[in-house]
């Protein structure tokens, strides 16, 4: 269960850089391509003429192309031609509004009517040249859900990622959890800490010395439908920590982009924004890669959950206060949720006397 009336990252652009890409998103196969005048076009991802799949074709000339029979698409989802037929009786297939921003394409799968170029998140990192990001993007097979209480409770690091990001401290600091509109934030604050070895790494490329006492920071911040932005970093113990100057500290934004596919498997677009050494692109590669480590360490766990969960659909499970940022940002959702499967109101009709 999704919310529909949403914007969702689909893809990036390099993936559909001359050629269709077919993607489910929301339970909806849409086929996603750039079209002639450079623009990027979502379509329903099924041919008028038979059925087969049209991200199976290729892009001509900015028109897509049905590898069956050549039929060829119009971006309004109205047939254009097929090779010696007359194709105006067509049906029409559905198109997606789409929009390609902050370096993601994003697609509404809900009422087309309601789709809101402002709804897009604003991300104050992305095309800033203050801010340098790297990411990439995991297909996981489990609930979306199940990822945003992981993303939503980090105690998960000083066991899932003991060996990058985890320490013992995570446990012991105390979480809180807080709704503020629609959004939920979990923050947790280790002052005087040792950093882990993440951590050490990016202190010593950013210049500062790695063999002393920081304070860290997490701060999870989930918006619907399934976004979570975490404010991470390290600054030198007693400089001000989250609030401490450029200088004495790194950090960055976590940026988890959770696309649900079907029920029980989503797209996971992961990265990281970083405001420190923005012009070191092996920089930008090590990250990229340390985190594309820790993150496939929770995909194993999650796909695990998942596994069990579907064996037992009617066991029980706990909540705990470290859940809590979990627990608040599925209660939106389905809240959400239920507001879309209202019956739309009625538009009142006035009765004029004559
Ligand atoms: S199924 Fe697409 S052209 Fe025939
Ligand atoms: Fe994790």
């Amino acid at each position: 269960m999704f919310p529909q009336n949403a914007w969702y990252v689909a893809c990036t652009p390099d993936e559909i850089e001359g050629k269709p890409l077919g993607r489910t998103v929301c339970g909806q196969p849409i086929v996603f391509y750039r079209s002639a005048d450079g623009r990027v076009a979502a379509l329903e991802d099924f041919c008028p003429h038979r059925g087969a799949a049209l991200s199976l074709g290729r892009v001509c000339q900015g028109k897509l192309v049905c590898g069956y029979h050549g039929l060829v698409m119009g971006c309004d989802g109205k047939t254009e031609s097929m090779p010696g037929q007359r194709v105006g009786a067509f049906p029409a297939i559905r198109a997606y509004p789409v929009i390609e921003r902050h370096g993601f394409v994003w697609v509404w799968p809900g009422e087309p009517a309601r789709a809101d170029a402002a709804l897009l998140p604003a991300l104050s990192w992305a095309d800033n040249p203050q801010w340098a990001y790297g990411g990439g993007l995991y297909h996981v097979k489990c609930d979306y859900r199940l990822m945003i209480d992981n993303l939503m409770d980090l105690t998960h690091e000083t066991y899932v990622h003991a060996d990058s990001i985890g320490q013992k401290e995570i446990d012991e600091a105390p979480v809180s959890t807080r709704a503020v509109g629609e959004e939920v934030v979990t923050s947790r604050f280790m002052d005087g800490v040792m950093a882990p070895p993440f951590w050490q790494a990016n202190l010593r490329a950013h210049g500062l010395p790695a063999d002393q006492p920081v304070d860290r920071w997490q701060i999870c911040r989930f918006s619907p439908p399934s976004h979570v932005m975490i404010e991470v970093g390290v600054a030198l113990a007693g400089r001000g920590g989250h609030q401490a100057a450029p200088e004495h500290k790194v950090s960055s934004v976590v940026v988890d982009f959770i696309t649900p596919e079907t029920d029980t498997t989503m797209w996971y677009f992961w990265g990281m924004a970083r405001s420190f050494r923005v012009g070191d692109a092996a920089l930008t590669a090590q990250i990229r890669e340390g985190q594309g480590r820790v993150f496939s360490q929770d995909t194993a766990v999650l796909e695990a959950q998942q596994r069990n969960l579907t064996l037992h659909r009617h066991r029980k499970l706990l909540k705990l206060n470290i859940d809590a940022g979990g627990v608040q940002a599925r209660r939106i959702i389905d809240r959400l949720i239920a507001q879309e499967q209202q019956p739309q109101a009625q538009p009142q009709v006035q009765l004029q006397a004559a």
